[in-house]
């Protein structure tokens, strides 16, 4: 699976770009097969895009593929919004955050007129599992910790690689990887509430179907 489901996905996500559009962008591995695929499309047509990103990561690539960077203070509402994800359950509910860029992803998401989530077949599941990541303010930590237990989340503090200690977001902040085991379908909305009701957390992965326009899987 992987590559060859992801590129089709992003293949997928091709077609809806036109040219002059302003694209919420965001991250991860799907996504920066989509920016190259985009740069391409770019050169060979002479087209004008322009693009919030939600990473560094997806900065670098936009820059790269010829796409012009441009914020929400300029462009409050991106026509077009495509991102990865980690799971997609059977109500098109999302879990995202693997990489660490779920807060910007979740403001870009909600900002753009339409947004399509790009997924190889392996991220299909019927009830999202895997554990929530929660950015979350250094300061509130063990705080947040408790109360996401108190939520029923098994918490862990994420640790990187190339550094001792904590991933540390683009934000400057913690992730914690919350287990709260299988997540029914219709509770995932006010799980999404309740993570963010607690002080201190800034923002969780759970993206609720509200937010998915589109799910495009790319099979292998
Ligand atoms: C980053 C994300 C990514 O979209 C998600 O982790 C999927 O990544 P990939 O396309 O590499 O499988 O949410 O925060």
């Amino acid at each position: 699976m992987g590559s060859d489901g992801k590129y089709n996905a992003a293949k997928l996500a091709l077609e809806l770009v036109k040219d002059g559009m302003v694209l919420g962008i965001g991250s991860g591995s799907t996504v920066e097969i989509f920016l190259n695929l985009l740069g391409e499309r770019i050169r060979k047509e002479e087209m004008e895009i322009y693009g919030v990103p939600t990473s560094y990561q997806s900065h670098f690539a936009a820059i790269r593929n010829g796409i012009k960077i441009v914020d929400l203070l300029e462009h409050s509402e991106p026509d077009l919004c495509i991102d990865g994800a980690d799971q997609v359950d059977s109500k098109m509910n999302c879990i995202k955050g693997g990489g660490g860029a779920m807060t910007r992803e979740k403001i870009v998401a909600c900002a753009s007129k339409k947004v399509a989530i790009i997924v190889d077949e392996s991220k299909l599941v019927e009830k999202l599992s895997m554990p929530v990541p929660v950015e979350v303010l250094p300061f509130a930590y063990g705080y947040v910790s408790k109360k996401l237990k108190g939520l029923g989340a098994e918490v862990k503090l994420r640790h990187g690689s190339g550094k001792v200690g904590p991933t540390i977001t683009d934000n400057g902040n913690f992730i914690l990887d919350c287990d709260f085991g299988e997540i029914v379908n219709e509770k995932v909305e006010r799980l999404e509430k309740d993570i963010n009701s607690v002080s201190g957390a800034v923002e969780n992965g759970l993206f609720p179907k509200v937010i998915v326009d589109e799910v495009l899987v790319g099979k292998s």
